[in-house]
């Protein structure tokens, strides 16, 4: 298979961390880069009530909110789920709706999650639609490259769970052929040797502004930490020991280190981000007793919402999850917690940066509620603390 797409210039196709004045750049000079997690879906994992929505409307305000604030990072995952859904059912797509918020936004990247397997779309559409945000958001949109984990979800488009590993081969493939795409300074012809798709003679302009758009893995395992080496900006790590913030800080300077070896062997550099959620109170005693809450109003087993947690899934990234030897949390969302007062809070950020963390992708229980806090006791501190310039 080729693997080195060209520009027009013959060059090899640029990323856009080559260029200084790229918004991935300006954003990877952030001590510990923020990133704001957008729920475009119905989560109600627990029944402690919050302002929360999974409407355009409601994180249109939380992304501006975020842009304002100097976050450079907004995210929102896609799933496809039948009728129950994961905890609720409505959902938005985050392609269309974070392509939507760059008419609305200045400086943050906006990254869509896409099953760049499913259907399949074509690489002359994903190329087009592609380049056309790129041009809309001035190079501050992306993807967060997915495969699809779950059967059920590989069953709904019509066919078997692909095998893992084979799925992140063909993503590969079909990325040699986008980067072709958008780096060729001629029509480009190639027949699928992995996909069902080939492609005659294609050819799209204009280009995206930095190379291409900014591009995000989330996994876990050795093929997709091998496809995210060669193919990504930003790599969503997970905690190989769980929960925990402890088992997290033990477990993930070791596994940051292979990620960052994987893609320096491949010329390629990678920065990290760790998904966590953000339980904060202005006392630590506050702190915990919203955690309680939360926790408290979490659906029981046998319960409905309890029982449409459980699709049968492939992953390799959450196992960390149920391993007995590290210490667990308390499963209040987000792939790590952060609980404490806003002194706690920072003390915990500082100690992901020296884990090799690079940004933190932020969930919390109550997203417009709690960015207020955060934004007011927290992100000071976290200036004061040099995580923030
Ligand atoms: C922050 C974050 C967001 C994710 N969003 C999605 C998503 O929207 N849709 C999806 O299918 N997988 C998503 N994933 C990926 C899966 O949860 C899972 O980690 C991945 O399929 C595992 O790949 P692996 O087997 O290579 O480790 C996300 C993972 C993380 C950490």
């Amino acid at each position: 298979m080729a693997v080195t797409a060209t520009q027009a210039t013959g060059a090899e196709l640029k990323a856009p961390s080559d260029f200084d004045e790229s918004p991935l750049s300006r954003a990877a000079r952030q001590p510990l880069m923020l990133g704001l997690f957008l729920n475009l879906q119905d989560i109600n994992f627990s029944s402690l009530p919050t302002s929360n929505s999974w409407t355009f409307d409601y994180n249109a305000e939380l992304v501006k909110r975020a842009d304002e604030l100097g976050f450079e990072i907004a995210f929102s995952r896609t799933q496809w789920l039948p009728k129950g859904g994961y905890d609720g059912e409505a959902s938005l797509d985050s392609f269309i709706a974070l392509g939507a918020m760059a008419a609305i936004t200045r400086n943050i990247l906006l990254i869509s999650t896409i099953h760049v397997l499913y259907g399949p779309l074509h690489p002359l559409h994903l190329v087009k639609y592609c380049a056309t945000l790129d041009h809309i958001a001035k190079g501050r949109w992306g993807i967060n490259i997915v495969t699809g984990h779950r059967a059920i979800e590989h069953e709904m488009f019509g066919w078997q769970r692909i095998d893992h590993d084979k799925r992140y081969e063909m993503a590969s493939e079909l990325f040699e052929v986008l980067h072709h795409l958008w780096g060729e300074g001629e029509n480009f012809s190639y027949q699928g040797k992995l996909n069902p798709w080939s492609v005659n003679n294609g050819w799209i302009t204009p280009k995206p502004l930095f190379g291409r758009p900014n591009l995000v893995t989330a996994t876990g395992s050795p093929a997709g930490i091998d496809f995210a080496a060669r193919h990504s900006d930003l790599v969503f790590v997970i905690s190989p020991g769980g929960a925990h913030i402890d088992s997290a800080l033990e477990t993930l300077p070791q596994h940051i280190k292979a990620v960052k070896d994987r893609a320096r062997a491949y010329g390629c550099a990678v920065k990290t981000l760790i998904n966590s959620i953000i339980v904060s109170r202005d006392t630590e005693a506050q702190a915990i007793a919203y955690a309680d809450a939360i926790e408290a109003g979490k659906p029981q087993p046998g319960t409905r919402a309890f029982a449409t947690n459980n699709y049968d899934s492939d992953e390799h990234a959450w196992r960390g999850r149920g391993d007995a030897r590290h210490k667990q949390g308390r499963n209040l969302g987000g792939n790590i917690e952060i609980i404490g007062s806003p002194e706690q809070v920072v003390e915990q950020l500082i100690a992901l940066k020296r884990a090799g963390i690079d940004g933190v992708q932020l969930t919390f229980y109550d997203f417009r509620e709690d960015l207020d806090h955060f934004a007011e006791r927290i992100l000071p501190l976290m200036k004061e603390a040099g995580l923030r310039l």
